[in-house]
């Protein structure tokens, strides 16, 4: 990939996609799976670009989503309602209601009172509300504790007797249908054991539910499958598939996954260009034009991202900055680079996942430009964001 004249052409800061590897990272899940019916449900906060949705899409991918706007983002892209789940442990009565009308596939319900809403508004509609229950297992998924979601600890899901209980109450009642079982939990998951765990606890539920007369069609795993950053192991797709359907022991469903960065995130990058460098006594600060505002990770988790200088020349420690107003405002601390100034340009790798779509406007400056490369062309996807367009919602108020 030529960053240099990708970074000429639109200038910095840009993120970068390649659509064709993305399209690989999609093919290779979705083959783990082979001969087992299965739904790769792409999750949309990974990066919820349009066009990489319409990509997703063209590919076959159903869609988790987590807000109305991600369910609204995925239709409009092109996604089969019936392919749309909708997650999120806190979802409006709008959210819900919107949702039952698009018809999408299921509602994941994160706990009993959501359930009673989801129930009363599926009534309002004179619906029948598809739904799965997201079963907290109380499993460590061994990741990032901000990003970690398995444990009774954690806000997300209900553990196995509520889950159970409530789905007696769904299968008597005449607005609710019971269709899925649901679990997601964490993130960047490379030990792929505690994900197979999880699959165990709730594979047993499901024969269960079953044998209640509960007839579970979706068995939902989640997301979580870690990429490889910096030297983590890489997953073995089969390893994970094989151990889920083992997991199943024979229990005739199709196999849901919610992929966001397997699928994204190593297909990904953002170049940015060197504003200058400078020393605080020995300290050296690169800084450059891009900043915690266009990606977080570095800042929020201290998540390692590898940087690369398109310049060779002889290399030495430094932190690699943006022009935010925060300490905390870092895409790499002491790693090793040679000298840099002006206009030079670094490639932050593996930048797809979580990058932009956790990007915001913080001291006024405008979200970077999504540029997408298929088939050795490359496309805008995104313009950059204008000074007019961060006051837009403002300025009438004046
Ligand atoms: N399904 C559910 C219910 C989720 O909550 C998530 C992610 C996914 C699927 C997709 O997970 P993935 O396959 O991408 O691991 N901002 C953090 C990651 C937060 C993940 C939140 N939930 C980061 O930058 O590392």
């Amino acid at each position: 990939m030529d960053y240099l004249q990708l970074s000429q052409k639109y200038q910095t800061p840009l993120y970068v996609y390649d659509f064709d590897y993305i399209a690989s990272r999609y093919n290779a899940l979705k083959s783990a799976f082979n001969a087992r019916k299965s739904l790769i449900c792409y999750a949309v906060k990974a990066n919820s670009n349009l066009s990489l949705l319409r990509h997703m899409a063209t590919l076959g991918a159903g869609f988790d989503c987590v807000s109305i706007g991600e369910i609204k983002r995925a239709l409009l892209a092109g996604a089969k309602p019936y392919q749309v789940i909708f997650s999120g442990v806190g979802k409006s009565d709008a959210e819900i209601k919107e949702a039952l009308q698009n018809e999408i596939l299921m509602i994941n319900v994160e706990g009993e009172s959501e359930l009673d809403r989801v129930e009363m508004i599926a009534k309002m509609l004179v619906k029948k509300a598809r739904i799965s229950i997201r079963v907290n297992p109380d499993v460590d998924a061994k990741t990032h504790p901000y990003i970690s979601t398995g444990l009774n600890k954690n806000k997300f899901g209900v553990d196995i007797n509520t889950a159970k209980k409530m789905y007696l109450k769904a299968k008597n009642s005449n607005h609710l249908e019971p269709i899925g079982i649901h679990f997601h939990i964490g993130s960047q998951i490379t030990e792929i054991s505690s994900i197979i765990e999880a699959a165990n606890i709730v594979s047993v539920l499901m024969r269960e539910l079953k044998a209640l007369e509960i007839d579970i069609k979706f068995f939902d795993v989640g997301g979580g499958i870690g990429i490889v950053y910096k030297d983590e192991n890489e997953v073995n797709l089969y390893e994970y598939a094989q151990g889920i359907l083992a997991a199943l022991g024979g229990q005739d469903v199709t196999i849901v996954c919610e992929p966001g960065r397997y699928i994204v995130g190593n297909c990904g990058t953002l170049i940015t260009s060197v504003l200058y460098e400078k020393f605080n006594k020995d300290k050296r600060f690169v800084v450059v034009d891009a900043a915690m505002n266009d990606l977080l990770r570095p800042s929020l988790y201290e998540a390692h991202h590898e940087i690369i200088s398109l310049k060779d020349g002889e290399k030495s420690n430094c932190d690699i900055v943006g022009p935010i107003c925060e300490s905390g405002d870092f895409l790499a601390k002491d790693i090793k680079l040679p000298r840099l100034q002006n206009s030079d340009i670094l490639v932050v790798k593996s930048a797809g996942a979580y990058g932009f779509s956790m990007s915001s406007n913080y001291n006024t400056r405008g979200r970077a430009a999504e540029v997408a490369i298929q088939n050795g062309t490359d496309r805008l996807i995104r313009r950059r964001e204008s000074f007019e367009d961060i006051i837009a919602l403002e300025k009438d108020y004046l």
